[in-house]
């Protein structure tokens, strides 16, 4: 290696050691890493991308550059997504998710062009955040949801109409409007065609979702999400869902049928990511993420590739058993990633 080159691919380092990202900067030299990239020596697979680093054109799972998908592989998401895109009118809701957390997942896990689908719409934070993509990230998916409450899909569309309203009093393109199918997603599911989306990244319903999500009282949503999950009898209520989901066996096989019929919409080389957050009650901690994991193992041609936790520093804590028992106060929420399996 010359001299000159041998300046180029070695670590831009201050008098200490450190690498001196001011310096390196000014030779305007792209960095990897701290490492100082000399582009001409790319293979040809390599492309340099300003400011982002090198992207890898075998690349057949995301958009991103090599250092951005290090960043990517964290197991811990730490942001608190502020209340954004109408966030008063999309809580009505209950179990609405951050449009742009879901924005870094399809992110993640897709590329730009690809197909995303939520079979659990609910008001559209899939849905939203693919929009998203096409002005903050790499650029625009298609994405088509599924949602059986009429008032969830009026809903989506008005927070659109009105987010956009906003978006051109600030200058800014407005966001795509995407495809929200109204209907039982086992019904619906079969207008998609095999293999045709890329990522399938949805929330999935509890077995009493339904009346969570129509309370607006945060603590009295709390409060029932501890209820029953043995099929015991509360507020006369064992079936909410009416779809055979009222104790968590039940829910479990519903939800492993329906990700089965589901994973047939899936593309090979797609993912499958799922949002589910782990609860406590009566005295125990109910690990519903491993359980809904395993049970969607054990029916659908899905492997679990990763548990990503989302972890919320906006949650309030709560002091349920103290100072007798120790309560966990829930602060994060399990993003499940699983990969189509091979033929
Ligand atoms: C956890 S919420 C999804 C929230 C969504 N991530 C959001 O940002 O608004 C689950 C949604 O699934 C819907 N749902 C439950 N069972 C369904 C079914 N069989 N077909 C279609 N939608 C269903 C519920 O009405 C609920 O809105």
């Amino acid at each position: 290696m010359d001299d000159d080159r041998h300046r180029q691919s070695r670590l831009v380092t201050d008098d200490d050691g450190g690498f001196d990202a001011e310096r390196a900067h000014e030779e305007s030299l792209p960095i990897e890493d701290g490492e100082v990239i000399d582009t001409d020596e790319l293979a040809d697979h390599q492309r340099y991308v300003e400011d982002r680093g090198i992207y890898d054109e075998r690349n057949r799972v995301n958009d991103l550059t090599g250092r951005e998908w290090k960043y990517a592989t964290k197991s811990v998401i730490d942001e608190g997504y502020p209340p954004d895109v109408q966030h008063d009118l999309r809580s009505e809701h209950g179990g609405q998710k951050p449009p742009r957390l879901c924005a870094d997942l399809i992110g993640r896990f897709s590329k730009a062009g690809d197909t995303v689908l939520d079979p659990f719409a609910g008001v559209g934070g899939t849905l939203l955040g693919a929009s998203f993509c096409e002005h903050e990230g790499t650029g625009l998916r298609e994405a088509i949801g599924f949602e059986r409450n009429e008032r969830w899909v009026e809903l989506y569309r008005e927070v659109l109409e009105r987010e956009n309203e906003e978006r051109r009093a600030r200058g800014e393109p407005p966001l795509a409007e995407q495809e929200l199918r109204y209907g039982d997603c086992a019904d619906l599911i079969e207008a998609i065609d095999d293999d045709s989306v890329d990522l399938l990244l949805t929330d999935v319903p509890y077995w009493h979702m339904d009346e969570l999500e129509q309370t607006r009282n945060e603590h009295e949503t709390r409060e029932s999400k501890l209820g029953s999950f043995d099929g015991t009898e509360r507020d006369g209520d064992t079936d909410a869902n009416g779809d055979g989901s009222g104790t968590k066996a039940e829910w479990l096989e519903d939800m492993a049928t329906k990700f089965d019929r589901f994973a047939d919409a899936v593309t090979p080389e797609g993912h499958v990511v799922v949002f589910i957050g782990d609860m406590y009650r009566e005295q125990s901690y109910e690990f519903l993420s491993a359980d809904l994991a395993r049970a969607i193992e054990s029916t659908a041609p899905l492997t679990l590739a990763a548990n990503l936790v989302w972890y919320d520093p906006t949650k309030d804590l709560h002091v349920y058993g103290y100072p007798f028992s120790f309560v966990p106060s829930m602060v994060h929420q399990n993003v499940l990633v699983f990969r189509v399996e091979g033929e």
